[in-house]
Formats: structure tokens, sequence, C-alpha cells
């Protein structure tokens, strides 16, 4: 349950809010700093975490030109020597070939073993910044630096790295526990609106699974956060950390309760692998939808709070999230047939059934494989 209500008091010296929290993993376990302003700083906080080592910087072509500079003046500030490789944004980059070339790049760097990876981006950056330094000389370290709301409050925390293949998204991948995560809420300031919100779909995730205090929090907040309010953001942002926190030192390798995490996205992934992932439907967005399918589902199989799905969906609603399969920019959309193929060939098949996060309330949500499949289809059928 959260603590929003007394949480992160702190504030920098210029008076904006910040918060910690630790991912507790044993002798992996480790840091978020949360906070205004904390690019500037972050060379001081890799030196004193990490120690001094020379780093290499793995960003984008979107992220390169508004905020490197700012990254590298901390560095050098704190006497860390880096280099950067600047990749092209977007899905694609998420692929064996620009993986291989990254390496052969690093190793021409002669980065070393003991030295440092900075994965400074989104979760295209962070997946594959990350698995690059889990196989690159066995395995280095590295520090995620995520620059999007969405890669904030999930994809830089709990290790999960990987790329894509032809079969689909993460495929290939490792668990490779980052050795501190920075998260500025200024680079927000620079995110289109639409990204934001998208991301904001994951935070409301969180409440969903098992804080129903936080979703009513979020119901009130949720256009302060989106407007900028710096507080807000950063108690949000936080609160999610601590969420996954919470989850991942439970259950690092998802053999158990990590899975609710995947709360909406059995049909979020489904919905994207059939947008084609160029943009048209973003990762948030098909949560989004996602989501209110799993608690709409929820209520038809009977073991959901009547009106609950209609709560989600009117907060998604409210914040400028799409919350049905038709409000996707998609055309002709998909078929019910489509979606049961795809969720079939998804990683959120255990055993020949399909793994849902279903709920019976608003933050009471659970993992089920026994979802009826004629009931499923006649749900996307309506969908559809
Ligand atoms: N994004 C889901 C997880 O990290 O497990």
């Amino acid at each position: 349950m959260t603590d929003i209500m007394s949480a992160d008091k702190t504030t920098n010296e210029a008076g904006q809010p910040q918060a910690g929290v630790r991912v507790e993993l044993g002798e992996r376990s480790y840091d978020i700093e949360i906070g205004g302003g904390l690019l500037n700083r972050a060379g001081k906080m890799i030196a004193d975490r990490a120690g001094r080592r020379k780093c290499a910087i793995l960003t984008d072509e979107n992220v390169a030109p508004l905020h490197l500079e700012k990254l590298q003046q901390g560095l050098d500030q704190a006497g860390l020597s880096h280099d950067v490789i600047i990749l092209p944004p977007g899905e694609a980059t998420k692929s064996f070939t620009p993986l291989a070339n990254a390496c052969e790049r690093l190793l021409a760097m002669q980065i070393e073993r003991g030295d440092l990876i900075i994965a400074f981006g989104g979760g295209v950056i962070g997946d594959f910044a990350g698995f690059a330094a889990s196989i690159l000389r066995r395995g280095m370290d590295f520090v995620q630096i995520p620059t999007t709301l969405l890669s904030q409050v999930d994809s830089s925390v709990g290790g999960k790295t990987g790329i894509n293949t032809g079969q689909g998204k993460n495929l290939v991948g490792s668990f490779h526990q980052p050795r501190l995560v920075i998260i500025d809420t200024d680079v927000l300031e620079t995110l289109p609106a639409r990204e934001l919100r998208a991301g904001y779909a994951e935070v409301v995730k969180y409440g969903l699974i098992d804080d129903p205090v936080f979703f009513a929090w979020l119901q009130e907040n949720g256009p302060r956060i989106l407007a900028g309010d710096e507080q807000a953001r950063t108690r949000a942002i936080a609160t999610s950390c601590r969420a996954k926190a919470r989850i991942v030192a439970r259950d690092e390798r998802e053999s158990g309760v990590r899975a609710l995490l995947n709360l909406g996205h059995t049909f979020g992934h489904a919905l994207e692998a059939f947008a084609g992932y160029d943009g048209r439907l973003l990762h948030g967005e098909g949560i989004s939808i996602g989501m209110v399918m799993a608690f709409e589902l929820s209520e038809r199989l009977g073991l959901c709070k009547k009106g609950a799905a209609d709560q989600v969906e009117q907060h998604f609603r409210t914040v400028g999230l799409p919350t049905r399969i038709k409000e996707m920019n998609v055309s002709p959309g998909p078929s019910a047939d489509a979606l049961l193929e795809s969720m079939a060939q998804d990683k959120k098949v255990r055993d020949g059934k399909l793994v849902f996060i279903l709920a019976r309330d608003i933050g009471e949500s659970y993992i089920d494989t026994s979802v009826p499949m004629d009931v499923l289809a006649d749900y996307l059928r309506e969908q559809c």
C-alpha cells in the first residue's frame, strides 16, 4: 500500500522535490534517485556510488541534442571520462544488427569490464544498453538515466533488458540489474504530451494492481501530474518506483507476483503488435485500452466488483488516453481472431494457457490462467 500522503518531503537547493527508493536485491541492491535537476549531479552520483571509471553513454538522436551536454558536463565535473554512441530512435534499434554494431564500437573504444555503460534515453535505449552491458565482456555494470515517463516508472527499474526479433518483442534478453537509476523529472518538460500521457498509463497501473489509495490520489492529481506540477510528478514517480521495487524484490525473475506488472499487457501487446510499432499506437496507449479490457473481462466473468471498469475507463478518458480498440489509429482495425492468435504467441502463455491479470476490484489484481476461451472470443468480437 502506498505512503503517498506522507511521502517525499525532501527538496534540493533549488526547492525542487526529491525522493529516493531502494531496490532490495541482496548484493545487487541499488538506489533510484528522483527529482528535478539531477542530470547536473549525475556525474557526482555515479562517481560516489559506482566509483571513478570510464563511461560509455548510449543515447538516441532525440535525447542527445536536448540533454546530452548537461550530462556530459556533470561527468566532466566529477572527473569521469566518457564516450558517446548516438543511436537512431525507435523500436528498430532494439535488434541484432544495431546491437552487434554497438558492441563492436564499445570494444573499439576500449571499454573494459570494470568500466560503466550509461543508458540515457527512453525504454528502447534502456533495454538495448542494459542488454549490451549484460553481454559485453561477460557482463558490465550500467546506470539507467531514463528520459521518458514510461521508462522512469517502469522499464528502467527491475533489470529486464533485451532486444526484439522477427518473432516478437523482447524475445532475446536477460535480467541484468543497473547499479543506479537517476530520474531527472526536469527532462519530462521536453517530452511530447502524447508520450507523457502514454507513460502515465503505467503510473495508473500501480494503483490498479494493489493500491486503491494511490488510484484515488491519481484521480484527483492526474491532470496536475500531466500539466507539470513538480511535486505531484515526483510523488507519482516515487510511488510507482516504490511499488515496482517491492514487487521486483519479491520476484526478480517473474516466476510469480512480478507478472502482476503485466496488467493490461496481454491485450495491450496484441494491439501493439497489430498496429505494427510504427507510432500509431504507443505502448502506454495499448495498455490503457488493455487495462480497461482486463477490468471489463473480470466483470463479465463475475469476478470483479461492478463499476470498477467504468471508473478505470473514466480516469483514462479524463487524461486523454484511449480506452477502446476502435480508438486505435489503425484502419481496418484488428479482428478478434487476429488478436487471439497474437495473444497465443506472446510470452504471457504458460503451459499453453493464456495468462491474464484480472481484478476483483481497483487495487486487487491477481493472476488468472483459467479464462474460458469462448467468453474471451465473444468479448473480443464485441470490442473489435
Ligand atoms: N515491465 C514489466 C516488468 O518489468 O516486469
